[in-house]
């Protein structure tokens, strides 16, 4: 799916653009998701687990375009890549009610409202689609993250103890959530 590109203003005045990311922007957008995941520990992976080629970056957008079941939008500002979102809609019959969120901003970038206009965005995509539920799951210790969910109506509805290990040992939880956008 191709999002029609839009301008928006950060908490600090600066500009910056959502869009559909384009195959040119591929080499940017792998060196950017490995920055990303080397900067927090809430994502699911690691930098060095990142091995895909430039080449299978740029077929992996040129997918993300064509396909009609996920929409893709990241953020640009002064012509870097700094955050990224997916939302996966269920094409299966028994599960295409629901539909499935990712994000990822940069930390320089954190805190900037990018977040909360992707959200505007996923959410009016999934109105349209007629989706009545919105998942999503963050890991333990994540509040910046469960602020804007809850911001957005999510509501925790269960706890994955020990889903993650990181490198040291350390076990965290992952939270389910839902936001019911018709009664279901
Ligand atoms: C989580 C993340 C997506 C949020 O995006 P963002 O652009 O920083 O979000 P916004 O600026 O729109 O909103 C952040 C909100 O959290 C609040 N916040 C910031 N730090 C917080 C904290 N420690 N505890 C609670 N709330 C916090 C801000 O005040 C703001 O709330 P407001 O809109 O009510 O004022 C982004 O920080 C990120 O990508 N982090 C690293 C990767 C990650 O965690 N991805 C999500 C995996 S589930």
């Amino acid at each position: 799916m191709i999002f029609e590109t839009k301008q928006i203003i950060l908490k600090d005045g600066r500009t910056a653009i959502l869009k559909s990311p384009s195959v040119e922007d591929a080499e940017q957008l792998l060196n950017y998701i490995k920055k990303c995941c080397g900067e927090t520990d809430f994502l699911r992976r690691y930098p060095e687990e990142w091995k895909i080629t430039v080449e299978q970056e740029e077929a992996w957008v040129k997918r993300l375009r064509s396909s009609p079941d996920t929409l893709g939008i990241t953020c640009y500002v002064d012509g870097q890549t700094v955050g990224s979102c997916e939302i996966n809609f269920n094409s299966s019959m028994k599960t295409s009610h629901r539909a499935v969120i990712a994000i990822s901003i940069l930390k320089d970038y954190w805190n900037l409202g990018i977040g909360s206009a992707m959200f505007e965005e996923l959410t009016a995509a999934a109105q349209s689609r007629g989706t009545e539920i919105m998942e999503l799951e963050f890991i333990e210790g994540n509040e910046r993250a469960k602020h804007l969910y809850e911001k957005f109506g999510f509501r925790v509805i269960c706890e994955k103890p020990k889903a993650i290990k990181l490198k040291n040992g350390a076990y965290l939880s992952e939270f389910y959530m839902q936001k019911y956008l018709c009664e279901a």
